[in-house]
């Protein structure tokens, strides 16, 4: 028996006063709805229908990477009508698996277990208790068994003291589904096909229904304007920061660092306050982060210090390195073992070779640089001249004397000195000093000029 996922995803979140549909709205920067297409993944979910309506272009270009069967719902008549657009996708003997688009932190281990639980029933629901269970449908119980739920607008004020609610999560066959979508009306208070009238019918029929509860109201919890989208945001980012704090990282605070992807830590790395890690992030042992900084699809090798205000893109930092403060490493950078970048460096498809220094100043665009080089303060490799961009190879041991122009495509062999100040356009030999700057003139006698 295979799980088909239903999610809906057709509304349009007016509340979020948006262009964008809301459940392309980012938590930890990805589409909300994308989160949970990703859990699913993770419960192998046979094939996921997703109903959509709103947004429909804009849906279909973010989300075009995963396999949906996409099932238009062209107007918005309720939650049961938008299942009925994926029921040509579902087979009567499927366990359909039903999910809000907008409540993204759901759990994979809590959709395991409804699926299990489900072994045992003929139709589960994931609650949750709210101590504010307002505008919510609450389960109307007789006993232990689940009778109905019945939506806010439409209970009594006995049942709006319940206070255990529907969070719109819940999985039931195939054939079932269908027949019960098939009695559905919409003779209630929004005038609205309510997928939760099926309860109703699933007790009438004596069904066996179970409910299992969420494991926090978080977890669950839809987002419906901006405050709840921050509300859940920093939900997720707390929970982020707490598995990486389980995993033996040590976090200066787990409430100022925002994880925008994945990131895989090694032994003893420590971060301070307010980084942002984003894309793929790999983090070898005991690498350690300062206040500040930014990394995006990154590698930082064992032993290697990036200090605050850095920032890190698209970039291979060896073992043992130093970067920063305010360092910039852009796509194409790669730091060798030992290498150090000062502050105010900016590093472009460029390679520092082992032990190499660029301390302060300093952009390096297009170059190799050997091991063991010295890039003085203030060096421009200047390696673009409004059309193209050209290469700069500086050898081994070379040393690059400060406030240097070494115009490309260039090459400065090993060992060899430039004098500072000089702009170069020639290749210099290993081991030669190449000097060209102007020449100092004294002029003695000279008499300042006076106010007139
Ligand atoms: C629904 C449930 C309610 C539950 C709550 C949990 C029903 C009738 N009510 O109420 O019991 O407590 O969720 O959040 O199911 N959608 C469509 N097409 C539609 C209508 C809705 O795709 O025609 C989608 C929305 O985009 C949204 C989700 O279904 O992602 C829930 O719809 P919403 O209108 O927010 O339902 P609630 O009134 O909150
Ligand atoms: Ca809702």
């Amino acid at each position: 028996m295979s799980v088909s996922a239903i999610v809906l995803a057709a509304g349009k979140g007016t509340r979020m006063k948006s262009e964008l549909p809301k459940v392309l709205h980012p938590i930890a920067g990805k589409p909300m709805v994308q989160h949970i297409i990703d859990t699913l993944g993770e419960v192998g979910a046979a094939q996921i229908n997703l109903i959509y309506g709103h947004g429909a272009e804009q849906l279909q270009t973010a989300l075009a990477h995963n396999s949906l069967n996409w099932c238009l719902q062209a107007e918005q008549l309720g939650t049961g009508h938008a299942v009925m657009q994926a029921i040509p996708h579902i087979q009567d003997d499927d366990d359909v698996l039903i999910l809000v688009g907008d409540a993204p932190l759901i759990k994979a281990e809590t959709l395991q277990s409804l699926i299990a639980t489900k072994k045992e029933a003929d139709l589960v629901l994931l609650t949750v208790v709210l101590d504010d269970p307002t505008g919510m449908g609450r389960i109307v119980r007789d006993g232990d068994q689940v009778k109905a739920i019945v939506e806010h607008k439409d209970a009594s004020e006995a049942q709006r003291q319940i206070q255990e609610i529907n969070t719109g999560i819940m999985i039931m066959g195939g054939a079932d589904l269908k027949r019960w979508l098939g009695q559905l009306e919409n003779n209630n208070a929004q005038q609205e096909y309510y997928l939760t009238d099926v309860i109703a019918m699933a007790a009438e029929e004596n069904k066996v229904i179970k409910a299992t509860q969420a494991s926090s109201a978080v977890e669950v919890e839809g987002i419906n304007n901006r405050v709840q989208l921050a509300k859940i945001e920093r939900a997720y980012q707390l929970q982020q920061a707490q598995a990486l704090m389980i995993n033996g990282v040590s976090l200066a605070d787990p409430n100022r660092i925002d994880i925008r992807g994945e990131v895989s830590t090694g032994t003893d790395v420590s971060i301070d306050v307010n980084v942002v890690l984003e894309g793929k992030v790999v983090l070898g042992n005991k690498v350690k982060i300062g206040a500040n900084c930014i990394l995006k699809d990154c590698e930082i090798a064992d032993g290697t210090v990036i200090e605050a205000f850095s920032s890190i893109e698209q970039a291979v930092v060896g073992t043992d390195c130093n970067v920063g403060p305010y360092a910039r490493l852009r796509p194409g950078s790669v730091m060798k073992t030992k290498a150090k970048v000062g502050n105010f460096v900016e590093m472009k498809k460029t390679e520092l070779g082992e032990g190499a220094k660029a301390n302060h100043l300093t952009y390096l665009g297009d170059a190799t640089v050997g091991a063991g080089a010295n890039i003085g303060a203030g060096t421009i490799t200047c390696n673009y001249d409004g059309v193209n961009k050209f290469k700069t190879d500086i050898g081994e041991g070379a040393f690059i004397g400060s406030n240097s122009s070494l115009v490309a495509p260039l090459t400065i062999g090993k060992d060899a000195t430039v004098g500072a100040g000089s702009v170069i356009t020639k290749a210099v030999e290993s081991e030669q000093l190449a000097i060209a700057r102007g020449k100092q003139r004294n002029v003695t006698g000279w008499a300042r000029p006076v106010k007139k």
